[in-house]
Protein backbone atom coordinates (compact mmCIF):
# COMPACT_ATOMS: atom_id res chain seq x y z
CA UNK A 1 0.00 0.00 0.00
CA UNK A 2 1.66 3.32 -0.89
CA UNK A 3 2.06 5.72 1.97
CA UNK A 4 3.14 8.98 2.77
CA UNK A 5 6.78 9.09 4.40
CA UNK A 6 9.50 10.96 5.63
CA UNK A 7 12.63 9.13 7.18
CA UNK A 8 15.45 11.23 8.85
CA UNK A 9 18.82 9.76 7.97
CA UNK A 10 21.23 10.92 10.82
CA UNK A 11 24.39 9.29 8.82
CA UNK A 12 27.07 9.49 11.40
CA UNK A 13 26.35 12.31 13.48
CA UNK A 14 25.24 12.60 17.08
CA UNK A 15 26.48 11.16 20.10
CA UNK A 16 24.22 9.40 22.29
CA UNK A 17 22.99 12.32 24.70
CA UNK A 18 22.58 14.35 21.52
CA UNK A 19 20.91 11.81 20.10
CA UNK A 20 18.06 11.13 23.02
CA UNK A 21 18.29 15.33 23.14
CA UNK A 22 16.88 14.96 19.01
CA UNK A 23 14.32 12.71 19.68
CA UNK A 24 12.77 14.06 23.01
CA UNK A 25 12.14 17.37 20.98
CA UNK A 26 11.29 15.56 17.89
CA UNK A 27 8.75 14.30 20.39
CA UNK A 28 7.75 16.88 21.82
CA UNK A 29 6.78 18.95 17.88
CA UNK A 30 3.53 18.25 16.55
CA UNK A 31 3.44 15.77 13.20
CA UNK A 32 2.03 15.25 10.16
CA UNK A 33 -0.90 12.68 10.80
CA UNK A 34 -1.45 9.58 7.91
CA UNK A 35 2.54 9.98 7.50
CA UNK A 36 4.75 7.39 8.28
CA UNK A 37 7.59 9.29 10.23
CA UNK A 38 11.02 7.27 10.28
CA UNK A 39 14.21 7.82 12.20
CA UNK A 40 17.58 6.43 10.86
CA UNK A 41 20.51 7.10 13.64
CA UNK A 42 23.76 5.56 14.05
CA UNK A 43 23.59 1.48 15.13
CA UNK A 44 24.99 2.80 18.77
CA UNK A 45 21.48 4.80 19.16
CA UNK A 46 19.33 2.28 18.11
CA UNK A 47 18.10 0.39 21.09
CA UNK A 48 18.00 3.63 23.39
CA UNK A 49 16.17 5.13 20.35
CA UNK A 50 13.68 2.09 20.41
CA UNK A 51 12.73 2.13 23.96
CA UNK A 52 12.29 6.11 23.42
CA UNK A 53 10.23 5.55 20.64
CA UNK A 54 8.18 2.32 21.98
CA UNK A 55 5.18 4.00 22.56
CA UNK A 56 4.64 6.38 19.54
CA UNK A 57 4.21 5.88 15.88
CA UNK A 58 7.99 7.08 14.63
CA UNK A 59 9.61 4.01 12.96
CA UNK A 60 13.40 2.63 13.45
CA UNK A 61 15.35 2.07 10.81
CA UNK A 62 19.14 1.58 10.49
CA UNK A 63 21.42 2.74 7.55
CA UNK A 64 23.43 -0.85 7.08
CA UNK A 65 23.80 -4.25 7.58
CA UNK A 66 25.33 -7.07 6.78
CA UNK A 67 24.13 -9.89 4.36
CA UNK A 68 25.08 -12.91 6.70
CA UNK A 69 22.86 -14.32 9.97
CA UNK A 70 26.27 -14.29 11.96
CA UNK A 71 29.64 -15.35 11.81
CA UNK A 72 33.61 -13.92 11.50
CA UNK A 73 32.86 -10.51 9.98
CA UNK A 74 34.55 -8.19 12.32
CA UNK A 75 33.26 -4.28 12.67
CA UNK A 76 29.80 -5.62 10.99
CA UNK A 77 25.66 -5.93 12.44
CA UNK A 78 23.60 -8.25 11.31
CA UNK A 79 19.65 -8.14 10.36
CA UNK A 80 18.87 -10.65 12.96
CA UNK A 81 20.62 -8.12 15.36
CA UNK A 82 18.52 -5.24 14.28
CA UNK A 83 15.48 -7.22 14.52
CA UNK A 84 16.19 -8.11 18.01
CA UNK A 85 16.55 -4.28 19.35
CA UNK A 86 13.21 -3.36 17.47
CA UNK A 87 14.57 -2.05 14.03
CA UNK A 88 11.64 -1.93 11.28
CA UNK A 89 13.86 -0.52 8.21
CA UNK A 90 16.85 -0.60 6.49
CA UNK A 91 18.70 2.22 4.46
CA UNK A 92 20.59 0.10 1.72
CA UNK A 93 22.69 1.05 -1.25
CA UNK A 94 22.96 4.81 0.18
CA UNK A 95 24.94 6.58 -2.94
CA UNK A 96 27.77 7.04 0.53
CA UNK A 97 27.68 3.29 0.97
CA UNK A 98 28.20 2.71 -2.90
CA UNK A 99 30.96 5.66 -3.13
CA UNK A 100 32.99 5.19 0.09
CA UNK A 101 32.41 1.34 0.72
CA UNK A 102 32.45 0.54 -2.97
CA UNK A 103 29.17 -1.49 -2.51
CA UNK A 104 28.06 -2.37 -5.81
CA UNK A 105 23.92 -3.11 -6.88
CA UNK A 106 24.83 -6.75 -6.39
CA UNK A 107 26.89 -6.83 -3.30
CA UNK A 108 23.22 -4.48 -2.15
CA UNK A 109 21.18 -7.25 -3.96
CA UNK A 110 22.36 -9.76 -1.16
CA UNK A 111 21.55 -7.69 1.66
CA UNK A 112 18.01 -6.76 0.22
CA UNK A 113 16.90 -10.14 0.21
CA UNK A 114 18.14 -10.86 3.51
CA UNK A 115 16.70 -8.08 4.94
CA UNK A 116 13.63 -8.88 3.28
CA UNK A 117 13.70 -12.78 4.37
CA UNK A 118 13.97 -11.31 8.34
CA UNK A 119 10.70 -9.52 7.68
CA UNK A 120 12.34 -6.10 7.63
CA UNK A 121 11.55 -3.34 4.74
CA UNK A 122 14.36 -2.02 3.11
CA UNK A 123 14.88 0.96 1.90
CA UNK A 124 16.60 1.17 -2.10
CA UNK A 125 18.30 4.02 -2.57
CA UNK A 126 19.81 4.60 -6.44
CA UNK A 127 20.30 8.05 -8.39
CA UNK A 128 23.05 9.33 -10.76
CA UNK A 129 26.08 11.62 -10.23
CA UNK A 130 25.74 14.98 -11.79
CA UNK A 131 28.28 13.99 -14.94
CA UNK A 132 25.90 10.92 -15.44
CA UNK A 133 22.78 13.12 -15.34
CA UNK A 134 25.00 15.67 -17.67
CA UNK A 135 25.66 12.89 -20.28
CA UNK A 136 22.22 12.09 -20.10
CA UNK A 137 22.22 8.48 -18.59
CA UNK A 138 20.81 8.88 -15.96
CA UNK A 139 17.18 7.07 -16.86
CA UNK A 140 19.96 4.22 -17.85
CA UNK A 141 21.77 4.21 -14.46
CA UNK A 142 18.70 4.43 -12.56
CA UNK A 143 17.30 1.27 -14.08
CA UNK A 144 20.11 -0.85 -13.83
CA UNK A 145 20.53 0.33 -10.26
CA UNK A 146 17.10 -0.90 -9.94
CA UNK A 147 17.29 -4.22 -12.07
CA UNK A 148 20.32 -5.24 -10.13
CA UNK A 149 19.34 -4.22 -6.79
CA UNK A 150 15.90 -4.95 -6.91
CA UNK A 151 14.45 -6.97 -8.98
CA UNK A 152 15.81 -10.21 -7.84
CA UNK A 153 12.12 -10.00 -5.73
CA UNK A 154 9.02 -11.15 -6.01
CA UNK A 155 6.14 -9.19 -6.46
CA UNK A 156 5.04 -9.45 -2.88
CA UNK A 157 8.47 -8.91 -1.34
CA UNK A 158 8.85 -5.82 -3.72
CA UNK A 159 5.71 -4.09 -2.33
CA UNK A 160 7.38 -4.51 1.31
CA UNK A 161 10.38 -2.16 0.16
CA UNK A 162 10.73 1.49 0.08
CA UNK A 163 12.54 2.64 -2.49
CA UNK A 164 14.57 6.52 -2.41
CA UNK A 165 15.55 8.58 -5.31
CA UNK A 166 18.62 10.18 -4.16
CA UNK A 167 20.47 12.32 -7.01
CA UNK A 168 23.98 11.81 -5.89
CA UNK A 169 24.34 15.74 -6.90
CA UNK A 170 21.99 17.26 -4.74
CA UNK A 171 23.04 14.97 -1.82
CA UNK A 172 24.64 17.82 1.27
CA UNK A 173 25.06 20.39 -1.42
CA UNK A 174 22.26 23.09 -1.01
CA UNK A 175 21.24 21.77 -4.56
CA UNK A 176 18.13 20.51 -4.90
CA UNK A 177 16.41 18.45 -8.35
CA UNK A 178 13.01 20.70 -9.08
CA UNK A 179 10.15 19.27 -8.38
CA UNK A 180 10.30 18.58 -12.37
CA UNK A 181 13.53 16.76 -12.09
CA UNK A 182 12.08 15.02 -9.43
CA UNK A 183 8.71 13.87 -10.62
CA UNK A 184 10.52 12.77 -14.39
CA UNK A 185 12.62 10.33 -12.27
CA UNK A 186 9.97 9.19 -10.05
CA UNK A 187 7.58 8.59 -12.91
CA UNK A 188 10.58 6.61 -14.28
CA UNK A 189 10.93 4.47 -11.72
CA UNK A 190 7.15 3.58 -11.66
CA UNK A 191 7.06 3.14 -15.36
CA UNK A 192 10.29 0.92 -15.20
CA UNK A 193 8.54 -1.17 -12.14
CA UNK A 194 5.31 -1.48 -14.18
CA UNK A 195 7.07 -3.11 -17.18
CA UNK A 196 9.34 -5.85 -14.55
CA UNK A 197 6.13 -6.19 -12.57
CA UNK A 198 2.65 -4.67 -13.29
CA UNK A 199 1.00 -1.58 -13.01
CA UNK A 200 -1.05 -2.05 -9.52
CA UNK A 201 2.49 -3.17 -8.07
CA UNK A 202 4.15 0.05 -9.52
CA UNK A 203 1.65 2.78 -8.10
CA UNK A 204 1.53 0.56 -4.65
CA UNK A 205 5.28 1.61 -3.84
CA UNK A 206 6.30 4.39 -2.00
CA UNK A 207 8.92 6.24 -3.84
CA UNK A 208 10.87 9.09 -1.55
CA UNK A 209 12.69 11.94 -2.92
CA UNK A 210 16.21 12.44 -1.23
CA UNK A 211 18.85 15.46 -1.57
CA UNK A 212 18.58 18.63 0.50
CA UNK A 213 14.84 18.58 1.40
CA UNK A 214 14.18 21.65 3.96
CA UNK A 215 11.20 22.91 4.88
CA UNK A 216 11.10 26.00 2.26
CA UNK A 217 10.87 23.44 -0.51
CA UNK A 218 9.18 19.79 0.85
CA UNK A 219 5.49 20.87 -0.04
CA UNK A 220 6.58 21.33 -3.86
CA UNK A 221 8.52 18.06 -3.98
CA UNK A 222 5.62 16.16 -1.63
CA UNK A 223 2.85 17.14 -3.66
CA UNK A 224 4.21 16.09 -7.32
CA UNK A 225 2.08 12.93 -8.07
CA UNK A 226 4.60 10.25 -8.15
CA UNK A 227 6.68 11.16 -4.88
CA UNK A 228 5.17 9.83 -1.95
CA UNK A 229 7.66 12.22 0.99
CA UNK A 230 11.42 12.67 1.62
CA UNK A 231 14.66 10.41 2.56
CA UNK A 232 15.89 13.33 4.87
CA UNK A 233 19.83 14.49 5.79
CA UNK A 234 20.79 17.18 7.27
CA UNK A 235 16.87 19.09 7.66
CA UNK A 236 16.21 15.32 9.73
CA UNK A 237 19.08 16.73 12.52
CA UNK A 238 16.75 19.83 14.02
CA UNK A 239 13.43 18.64 15.46
CA UNK A 240 11.49 21.66 14.49
CA UNK A 241 12.70 21.25 10.47
CA UNK A 242 11.72 17.72 10.70
CA UNK A 243 8.32 17.58 12.26
CA UNK A 244 7.55 20.49 10.12
CA UNK A 245 8.45 18.12 6.76
CA UNK A 246 6.16 15.77 7.95
CA UNK A 247 3.36 18.65 7.70
CA UNK A 248 4.23 19.09 4.26
CA UNK A 249 2.16 17.07 1.73
P1 LIG B 1 20.63 15.86 2.62
O1 LIG B 1 19.17 16.04 2.95
O2 LIG B 1 21.55 16.35 3.72
O3 LIG B 1 20.97 16.39 1.28
O4 LIG B 1 20.90 14.27 2.56
C1 LIG B 1 20.06 13.47 1.82
C2 LIG B 1 20.39 12.06 2.09
O5 LIG B 1 21.45 11.58 1.69
C3 LIG B 1 19.44 11.26 2.86
O6 LIG B 1 19.77 9.90 2.83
Amino acid sequence: MRQKIVAGNWKMNLDLVEGEELLTNILDQERGKDVVTIVAPPYIHLSSAKRMLSHTNIGLAAQNCHNQTSGAYTGEVSVKMLKSVGVEYVILGHSERREYFKEDSLAISFKVNHVIENGLRPIYCCGETLTERKDGQHFEIIEKQLTEGLFQLNEIELLNCIIAYEPVWAIGTGETASPEQAQEVHAFIRKTIASQYNAITANSVSILYGGSVKPSNAVELFNCPDIDGGLIGGAALQAESFATLTKSF
